[in-house]
Parts: C-alpha cells; structure tokens; sequence
C-alpha cells in the first residue's frame, strides 16, 4: 500500500517572471503531521494553494489520496480541509452556524451534520463557544472554529496556513495540542510555519523552502545530524560563530583548543542552524 496521502510531482507556479514555487517535488505519509518552514515569501502559501486548488499551477502534478488536483478535483477537495492565514469564516456568525454552511458546501446531511457537530464540539472543548459569534472570539479561539469547521467533513488532510503567526504563547502552545489531537484521531496535517520552534516543537517533518526550492526534507532531528549534531558557538571578533560537528567528544576538543577569552557554548545542533548552513543566511528571516 502506498502511504503517501500528498504526491507533488515537479511543481512549478510563477507570477509573471516571479517564480514562486519552483520544481518542487514532495511526498507527505499518511498520518503525520508535516511541517513546511520558510521564511515571508518563500512560497509556502502558494504551495498550499496549489495543493488545495485555490490557484492553478503552471506546471507538474499534484495528487491527494491517488485524486489529481486538476483532473479529479472535487474528489481531491472532499479529502481535505485548509484553514488559510486569514481565517475565512463568516464573522458574524456564530461558531455552529459556520459549521452548519459548511456542511452546506459540502453537502452533508442535517443529521450527519449534527451529530459531527456535536462530536467536534465536544472533542475540541467548544462548549459554550459554539454558539458565540467568531467575532467576538480571540485569535486562538478564532483559529480552533477555523480548525473544527474544516473538519466538518472530515478531510483526511488538514492544511494550516501559518496557524500560529500573531497569536500569543498560551494560544500557540493550545494550538500545538490541537494539532496533535488532530493526528491522534487520524488526520495527516501538512502546515506551514515561519517558526523554527513551532517546526521542532510538532512536525514528524519537516521541509524547509527557500525562494521557491525545497533545499531539505527529513526529520527534523535528521537533518540536525546532517550538518553535525553538536553545535560550538563562540565570539571571534566580535561575532558569533558557530561549528558543527558529529558528536560531543570532538566538539569538546575543538573548543578546548579555542584560544578565546570569551564564553564557548556546546550545545545541541538545531533547526535554526540548518537553515543558516544551507542558505548562508541569518535565521532572524525566519522570524
Ligand atoms: N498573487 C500574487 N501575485 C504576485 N506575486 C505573488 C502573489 N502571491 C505570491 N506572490 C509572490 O510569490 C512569492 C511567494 O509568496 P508566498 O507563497 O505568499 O510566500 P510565503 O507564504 O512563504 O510567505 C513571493 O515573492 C510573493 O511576493
Ligand atoms: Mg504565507
């Protein structure tokens, strides 16, 4: 059985000379929660625009669970949910009554439509806010409605476009469980984020882009081992540097051969220096 739910094949989206999204091939597995990190204008959200058939595309193909997007795309659709950066909910509706067009759109009988309301409700602790209007929710409340009408239908793919960007510590934190409750009940989640803690914090794995072209794809703690695993980071003139190597013992003899007055940290090796390894830049575009 092939276990991958999204097949992206040789992806290419341009805006006028822009290339946006530029031959990207990915696979995502069946139930796992993947992460695609970038930083602003990378092209992640064309990418999942792309996937979800917001916007066509110039070039290759893209199948969900064996649909192509393009010649099968009301099967395709009815595979997935997408919750865009800006929410797209009727705001002066309430919680269930954006559940209840949704299930509209999709289709789903009132008595089906019911009960999965009154599972999802009940899942995701909505209570009482299921019938306050979305407007008057905070951010992180916001996000949950988004989360719980698209999975009114229960998409086997949910899609997060930037989830957490904007919203504070608690919310993110409440956000990760959700995700993670998510795959819990079966749901592969493919979201994007410009957080490399967010990416290490909840992704099986995780691809980072970077002005269109997927430069890495694994787990994260791969990808880590791929640059070295252990990280020494120290002041030369005046500047942080940072050295890689593949394990603690040949760390400590670089560092003890360091002639520095200042401090030397030995330290994990992170997201956060395998982007700066692969692009050359500082990760503080990353956010
Ligand atoms: N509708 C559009 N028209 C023209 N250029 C666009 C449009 N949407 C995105 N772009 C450009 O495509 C690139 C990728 O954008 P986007 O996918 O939004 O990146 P990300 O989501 O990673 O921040 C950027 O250079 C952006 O300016
Ligand atoms: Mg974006």
């Amino acid at each position: 059985m092939n276990d991958d739910v999204i097949v992206i094949h040789d992806l290419v989206k341009r805006f006028g000379d822009k290339v946006a999204v530029d031959h990207l091939d990915l696979n995502v597995c069946r139930g796992e929660i993947f992460g695609f990190l970038g930083p602003n204008g990378a092209g992640k959200t064309t990418t999942v625009r792309c996937i979800s058939t917001l916007t066509d595309f110039d070039e290759g193909t893209i199948s969900i669970s064996g649909h192509d997007v393009r010649r099968d795309q009301i099967a395709a659709k009815n595979c997935m949910g997408v919750i865009q950066q800006q929410i797209s909910l009727d705001k002066d509706l309430t919680i269930r009554e954006n559940m209840i067009s949704q299930a509209m759109y999709h289709m789903i009988r009132r008595d089906e439509r019911n009960s999965r309301i009154a599972e999802l409700s009940d899942y995701f602790g909505l209570g009482e806010y299921l019938d306050k209007q979305v407007d008057s929710l905070s951010g992180g409340w916001k996000k949950r409605a988004a989360i719980v009408c698209a999975m009114l239908h229960d998409p086997e793919v949910l899609f997060l476009d930037e989830p957490t960007t904007g919203l504070d510590i608690n919310a993110r934190r409440l956000l990760w469980d959700i995700v993670r409750s998510l795959q819990k009940r079966g749901t592969t989640v493919f979201l994007t984020t410009h957080y490399i803690e967010e990416a290490e914090a909840l992704c099986d794995r995780v691809g980072i882009i970077d002005h269109g072209k997927l430069i890495a794809l694994d787990v994260p703690r791969v990808l880590c081992d791929s640059v070295g695993s252990i990280t020494v980071e120290y002041l030369e003139d005046g500047k942080t540097t940072y050295r890689h190597f593949k394990n603690r013992q040949d760390a400590q003899e670089f560092a003890s051969r360091l002639e520095t007055d200042s401090d030397i940290r030995i330290r994990r090796t992170s997201l956060e220096d395998v982007f700066v390894e692969l692009t050359g830049r500082s990760a503080e575009v990353l956010g």
